[in-house]
């Protein structure tokens, strides 16, 4: 394979594992902050934010949003977009590759655009730095090369709002985190929350489900709206398949159970990354790195989707040595162990 086509795939699977969602998922995307359930902090400050730069007729100011995949980054700069009504321009980080594109895109914009930025921790640094007058004082400034010597052209730039989006605010290069007037942490959702998520997509999608069966598919869900819809949509597969009408708790539990979702709903990778911890470290502590390979899944991966989901319900901590699997996982996964010879 040439340089050049491997990394279009490369980019491909970036596309894909970053949104990962077809056209339903955006037709359950809440489309303002009423809509958005959960995050009540938050939304009680952006709207404060939002009607004051709207009063003032002014842009909102650039807004930093990380956390885990799933938890609502993406929706949440459309619906910023949707109540400044200004419109959204969307770029993956990872996808501009020269300033020049960057450039583009800037002079693209129209006075109250929202651009978001997904993904902003991979913005190549030459990139990113191309930001920082634009975000600063809405001025682009970029070198360019003319008969061999080098000039700087600067352009002034219509007022904006940055939008970006990471589940690693760590890898952020400091300069550019500076430069985020709002930064805003996406947690996880609570059981009632999820419920409420479940409750509208069975309205969305048309098909009823009982509050037992709401109840039983929030426990499930990993504190994660898109994994709620995911398992929304295969248990009314299983509803239509069956000819049912209606999500009752019976056809739910049925529906896990061939799903292989567990009661804490772990899947397939959580559990193999919690048996190497056990079976293969002695419990741990033992460095990410070698858990990855012994299983074959990627460091980022692992840390990114897998780990602040059982750091949060406590199977796993992360000492200065390496990770630890905890009395709870050794209980979860039913393996014996004796805690008085530690
Ligand atoms: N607060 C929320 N209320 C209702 N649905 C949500 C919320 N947050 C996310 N979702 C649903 O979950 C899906 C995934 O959210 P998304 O914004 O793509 O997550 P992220 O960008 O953080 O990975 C969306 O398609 C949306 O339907
Ligand atoms: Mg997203």
């Amino acid at each position: 394979m040439r340089k050049s086509e491997k990394k279009e795939s490369e980019r491909l699977l970036d596309a894909r594992r970053e949104s990962g969602d077809n056209a339903t998922d955006i037709t359950l995307r809440p489309k303002d902050l009423k809509e958005y359930v959960g995050q009540d902090a938050l939304k009680k400050n952006l709207s404060v934010f939002i009607g004051a730069a709207k009063k003032r007729e002014e842009c909102l100011d650039h807004v930093l949003l990380y956390g885990p995949p799933g938890l609502g980054k993406t929706t949440l700069a459309y619906v910023i977009a949707n109540e400044m009504g200004g419109n959204i321009r969307v770029v993956n980080g990872p996808s501009v590759e020269k300033s020049g594109d960057l450039a583009a895109i800037l002079c693209d914009l129209e006075p109250g655009d929202i651009l978001f930025i997904d993904e902003i921790h991979r913005l190549p640094r030459q990139v990113e730095e191309v930001l920082y007058g634009a975000m600063e004082d809405f001025q682009l400034s970029i070198m360019i090369n003319r008969d061999g010597a080098a000039k700087s052209l600067n352009m002034a730039l219509p007022p904006f709002t940055l939008v970006g989006a990471t589940t690693r605010a760590g890898d952020l290069s400091s300069p550019l985190r500076a430069r985020f007037g709002i930064s805003a942490k996406i947690d996880f959702y609570n059981e009632e929350e999820i419920g409420k998520i479940i409750e509208r997509t069975s309205k969305v999608l048309g098909m009823p489900i009982d509050k037992k069966a709401v109840e039983l598919l929030a426990k499930r869900s990993r504190g994660t709206p898109r994994i709620a819809n995911r398992i929304f949509k295969r248990v009314r597969d299983f509803a239509s398949f069956e000819g049912l009408n209606r999500i009752d708790v019976d056809l739910a539990n049925r529906a896990l159970e061939a799903l292989k979702i567990d009661d804490l709903g772990l899947d397939d990778v959580d559990i193999k990354y919690l048996k190497a911890i056990i079976e293969r470290f002695n419990g741990g502590p033992v460095g990410l790195e070698s858990i990855a390979s012994s299983i074959g899944e990627e460091v980022t991966n692992l840390e990114d989707v897998y780990e602040p989901y059982l750091l949060m319900i406590g199977l796993i901590n992360r000492t200065p040595r390496g990770r630890e699997a905890t009395a709870k996982a050794y209980d979860h996964l039913k393996i014996t162990h004796d805690w008085s010879l530690f």
